[in-house]
């Protein structure tokens, strides 16, 4: 990947904290360019032990004294599965395009892989009213919430999950069909794999680069068996995947420093998008992480590497490293530079540049979404308003950068806003808050932040264009 990049992002200004009105030949203002916001299931849903819903990783993992900060738990996170209705009006007001959603796995099966009707009723009628209100809809299958039975049985370090992960494809969109325009299989592999297996700081929170690695595979089968009855069951429906992207650059000018940013994407964005598009893992893993080599069956890199309708990208930030002086590299913190709630610098050249590589990288690249991008800030609600500048801002550097990778010549339809509510972010619970909308938790009013209604009505004057 690149590492010269030719700047892109307009600087930042007062007015970009303030409005929201891209540039006249920005795709923005197309109307069949998707906007959308996103969401996933256990960080909206709360009723964790209703009508039939097994516990997850997730419900054990933030049980876990120490997993999650200040101990908060999905269990009643934005009572979205009791609010639902009241929660689409909004999405519909914003003037939205589509929207992202998870289905909980837990939900919707029981122990034994049978359906668990009043769990999909659930999800039929939520998807019945967004076609109602002429919402795109995007359902991810696997936004991190493994049932927990699953893992007593290995979870992702067992190939057997591979399989019940495809039977619950084949009952959702067998259930669902007509009712998804997109299907995404996983929700960050990465992440999954990484942090859940080999770094433990996610559910199951399993912690040795052996496990990162056999995780990875396994869902990417997963991934492969699935589509074949996604397509099956719901021919009208785009199948793909939704995988998060790392940027990383270096201060260091040897050789050796140049080598480690490279690595550090190998290992974020080649790990999983070499075996989907050219059906191998890249062989520098091996050494940056000796020993961690998969197990392969014969046949599952032709299944994993089956083509997809498109693919969903997720980015938020660029990570600075150096050489460790061996085969791998280590993390450096850059100063001075703006950072979100989270800590993670604010870095929109680096989505363009990703972008962008990928783009040469992968002759068979599908199109593109952006399937989350936003940002965490300290919102409080003042005078029944809440002031989001930072956000604003964020958004609007962001898809200048999405605008230019479009002009560079990638392939991208759409863009969703993460997230449509503050909600449940793992680790960090319920502090880090990344909505458009304010979530009060103790009283579950929901309050409109600015950026919110720059994006409504923005929306609204790209949809009075004749
Ligand atoms: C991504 C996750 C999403 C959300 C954002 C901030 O890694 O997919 O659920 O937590 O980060």
């Amino acid at each position: 990947m690149n590492q010269a990049a030719v700047s892109v992002i307009p600087p930042v200004s007062a007015a970009l904290e303030t409005e929201f009105s891209p540039p006249t030949d920005s795709v923005l203002w197309k109307k069949d360019f998707l906007l959308g916001v996103a969401t996933a299931a256990y960080q909206i849903e709360g009723a964790v032990h209703e009508d039939g819903r097994l516990p997850s990783i997730w419900d054990t993992f933030s049980a876990t004294p120490g997993k999650v900060l200040a101990g908060d738990t999905g269990e009643f996170a934005c009572d979205h599965y009791h609010r639902w209705e009241e929660d689409v009006e909004t999405i519909a007001a914003l003037n939205v395009d589509g929207y992202r959603l998870s289905i909980a796995w837990p939900r919707v099966m029981d122990e034994h892989g049978q359906p668990n009707a009043v769990g999909i009723a659930f999800y039929k009628n939520l998807l019945q009213r967004l076609k109602q209100k002429g919402l795109k809809t995007f359902v991810t299958l696997y936004h991190w919430d493994l049932p927990q039975h699953l893992e007593d049985r290995g979870g992702w370090l067992n190939r057997e999950t591979a399989y019940r992960f495809a039977d619950y494809a084949d009952l959702m969109s067998r259930e669902l069909s007509g009712l998804v325009d997109a299907w995404a299989t996983l929700n960050e592999p990465w992440c999954s794999a990484f942090h859940g297996y080999g770094g433990g700081h996610h559910a199951p929170g399993r912690a040795d680069v052996r496990y990162a690695t056999q995780a990875m595979h396994h869902l990417l089968l997963g991934h492969g068996l699935a589509l074949v009855h996604l397509r099956r069951n719901d021919p009208g429906a785009q199948v793909g995947l939704v995988a998060n992207v790392g940027r990383g650059t270096t201060t260091g000018s040897s050789a050796a420093d140049k080598r480690a940013a490279e690595l550090f994407e190998l290992q974020h964005n080649n790990w999983i998008f070499d075996p989907l598009f050219k059906k191998s893992y890249p062989e520098a893993l091996w050494s940056l992480w000796p020993g961690a080599k998969p197990l392969i069956l014969e046949g599952d890199m032709d299944i994993i590497g089956a083509p997809m309708d498109f693919l969903g990208i997720n980015y938020y930030f660029r990570t600075n490293v150096v050489s460790d002086g061996g085969h791998g590299y280590l993390e450096v913190d850059l100063e001075g530079v703006e950072r979100t709630q989270m800590g993670w610098e604010v870095y929109p050249q680096g989505l363009y540049d990703l972008l962008v590589g990928f783009h040469h990288e992968y002759a068979n690249l599908p199109p593109v979404y952006i399937t989350e991008n936003g940002t965490a800030s300290d919102d409080v609600v003042v005078d029944g308003k809440v002031a989001d500048p930072r956000r604003i801002s964020f958004l609007n550097r962001h898809l200048a950068a999405v605008d230019a990778a479009v002009k560079a010549g990638v392939d991208i339809r759409g863009y969703f806003i993460w997230s449509l509510l503050d909600n449940f972010e793992w680790a960090f619970g319920y502090e880090r808050r990344f909505g458009i909308i304010h979530v009060d938790y103790a009283t579950q009013k929901r309050t409109w932040k600015q950026s919110a209604f720059l994006v409504r009505d923005f929306l609204a004057r790209r949809n009075a264009q004749p």
